[in-house]
């Protein structure tokens, strides 16, 4: 096992958005977290590195172990040899990512960890990432670029170091649908070629299918579901699941009798007692209410956080 989250809890200000997530990533493998804004998908992917209190959070708890390393537990020299170089990310705005007054020559070079013969690895990872195009123009600067061949550079900048793990947050939110289709193209064949670790988060159920071999469905700060992509499309065993599957137009799926989910996610200050989704679900009934359920065995490698799963899966 590459990377292995277990229990994390992440606050900002004593108000806990990540409240005990585990996730599991192997070796070239793409694990997909999906869920609505502000459910807490970014702090999970900033957390791997401890970036947390940047943003002025605190992990309270939990472990994630690379390789059987806790991170969580690395003094920050230890740490910054892993932070953009076994651990890279690439964050939905390529351009507020580069630094504007360094060239992309010079932005690249800097984090190649082989400093010998450099422009020749520059120009492989232009090739790897198609941006043959400003081969050789060592003067370009990011605002040059649009925002597709930004994000190339990003990508390029992520695997640059060999990274065990690339982190992809939105990385194609920001741009053109047409860009979009590329960038995930660019993504997939890296990952095979490369045989990438990828954790890719996005709100899009429709991306992360596309990307993703497993995916963790993530709804007010926890996994309510997780499991190869086959099974979640085919057989989704939350409700919160079966409603973003609904509302995709055109996606087929047998439960398509319901509709999109109603409502609003619930506040982290003010969340509701028993499952979290009690307010938005139409499977609900009192019991639910009693206490927030554990993830349970749908099928192998498959769980869902319902006590309605028996249920669920035969409407
Ligand atoms: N620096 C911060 N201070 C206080 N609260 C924060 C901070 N950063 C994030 N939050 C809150 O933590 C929760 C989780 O945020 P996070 O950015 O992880 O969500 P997300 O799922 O990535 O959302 P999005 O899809 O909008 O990117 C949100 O409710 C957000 O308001
Ligand atoms: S536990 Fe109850 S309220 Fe929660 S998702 Fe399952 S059926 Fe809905
Ligand atoms: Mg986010």
């Amino acid at each position: 096992m590459l990377l292995q989250i277990k229990n994390l809890k992440v606050d900002y200000g004593n108000i806990e958005v990540v409240r005990g997530v585990d996730l599991y990533i192997n070796k070239g493998e793409c694990v997909g977290i999906i869920g609505e804004s502000g459910c807490g998908k970014t702090t999970v992917g900033l957390s791997i590195t401890k970036l947390i209190p940047e943003r002025k959070g605190n992990i309270s708890s939990g472990e994630i172990l690379l390789e059987d390393r806790d991170i969580l537990k690395l003094d920050p020299e230890e740490l910054r040899k892993i932070r953009g170089k076994k651990i890279s990310y690439v964050f939905q705005e390529p351009f507020s990512s580069l630094n504007p007054v360094f060239t992309i020559y010079e932005q690249i070079k800097e984090v190649l960890e082989d400093k010998k013969d450099t422009n020749s690895q520059i120009v492989e990872l232009f090739k790897s990432v198609g941006l043959e195009k400003i081969i050789g123009k060592k003067n370009i600067y990011p605002h040059e670029l649009s925002g597709g061949m930004q994000q190339r550079a990003m990508i390029a900048m992520a695997i640059a170091s060999n990274p065990s793990l690339v982190v992809l947050d939105e990385p194609t939110t920001a741009l053109d649908v047409t860009i979009q289709h590329q960038i995930l193209d660019l993504i997939a064949e890296l990952k095979n070629r490369m045989n990438l670790s990828i954790l890719f988060i996005s709100h899009d159920l429709r991306i992360v299918f596309s990307i993703a071999d497993k995916i963790g469905i993530m709804y007010a700060g926890k996994i309510v579901e997780y499991g190869p992509k086959e099974k979640i499309s085919s057989n989704p065993a939350h409700p919160y699941t079966i409603g973003l599957i609904d509302s995709i137009p055109s996606f087929e799926h047998r439960k398509k009798l319901f509709n999109a989910i109603g409502g609003r996610a619930p506040l982290f200050s003010d969340l509701p007692k028993g499952c979290k989704f009690y307010p938005r679900c139409r499977f609900r009934i009192d019991k639910c209410l009693e206490k927030e359920p554990e993830l349970e065995l749908v099928s192998d490698n498959h769980v869902s956080r319902c006590i309605r799963i028996a249920y669920i899966v035969s409407v």
